[in-house]
């Protein structure tokens, strides 16, 4: 069976690519664990300058996995949990190459990057409350703080697009390159990150997101509340819709 997820180890770098594009790369447990490992080992390697998150494919990432979801979120340390506390928790420069959709956690996860390029046909949604669920991986703190209240507010009660253009504006990526460019434009964001020096990186990284237990907190807080909603007929319904290709009934 092929790889999901793709860990390459660089010179100077670790890079992270989703490799599940028949499926848009949803993301599943398994994946998540591997995902979490190498966050977690890039972090504990001083010779890592950063680490390159991309998905194969035409899509960023279409979030979770929608079936996963049904089975429910497992015990009380999910992969998941432990991808997004490596994330938060991570003094390595987090960069992310991104087209296509970037669904739920696959936009929430650029919120705790560093450095995110976007290719033009990138679209961002956030539809957690479309679908019966609540925000997670702590956007519901960082979403407000990077674009303001109101516009988080926008984004996540209507779950419309954000495309390219407006994630620009908005603030949400650092910079949109031609669909095709986005891992090119990443890598050379690494190399002059990896030209750096490592501490002065890690330290000033630490200082702009000295935030880490707040993040955890708000993890924390919102898992709760999430698991509550996987189990309400509203969310069934919306993944059931989905799968059958059917708009909605609530
Ligand atoms: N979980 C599991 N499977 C998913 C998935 C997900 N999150 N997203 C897409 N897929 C599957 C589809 O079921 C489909 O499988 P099939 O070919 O066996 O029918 C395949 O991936 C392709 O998806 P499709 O919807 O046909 O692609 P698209 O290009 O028309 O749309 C998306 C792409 C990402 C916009 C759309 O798939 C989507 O909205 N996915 C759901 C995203 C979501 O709600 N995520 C959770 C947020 S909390």
């Amino acid at each position: 069976m092929t790889d999901l997820v793709n860990v390459t180890r660089t010179p100077s770098s670790v890079e992270i690519e989703l490799n599940r594009p028949t499926k848009k790369n949803a993301i599943t447990s398994a994946m998540y664990a591997a995902m979490a490992d190498a966050v977690q080992e890039a972090e504990a390697d001083a010779s890592v300058r950063s680490v390159l998150i991309s998905g194969a494919g035409q899509a960023f990432s279409a979030g979770n996995d929608l079936q996963d979801f049904l089975s429910g979120m497992g015990d009380d340390n999910p992969p998941v949990l432990r991808f997004l506390q490596a994330l938060a928790g991570s003094s390595t420069p987090l960069i992310a190459a991104v087209q296509g959709p970037a669904v739920g956690i696959g936009a929430t996860m650029l919120l705790h990057c560093d450095y995110v390029v976007a290719a033009d046909d990138t679209v961002l949604q956030f539809p957690f409350v479309s679908m019966a669920l609540v925000p997670e991986a702590a956007s519901s703190l960082l979403l407000p703080r990077i674009v303001g209240y109101l516009r988080a507010a926008d984004i996540l009660l209507t779950g419309d697009n954000v495309d390219a253009e407006r994630a620009l504006e908005l603030g949400l990526v650092t910079r949109v390159v031609a669909a095709g460019e986005q891992v090119a434009a990443a890598r050379a964001f690494a190399d002059r990150v990896a030209a750096q020096p490592p501490a002065a990186v890690r330290l000033t990284k630490h200082l702009l997101r000295d935030d880490t237990p707040g993040l955890d907190q708000r993890i924390g807080t919102e898992l709760t509340l999430f698991k509550d909603r996987l189990q309400s007929p509203e969310f069934v319904e919306a993944v059931t819709a989905f799968m059958e290709k059917r708009p909605p009934r609530f």
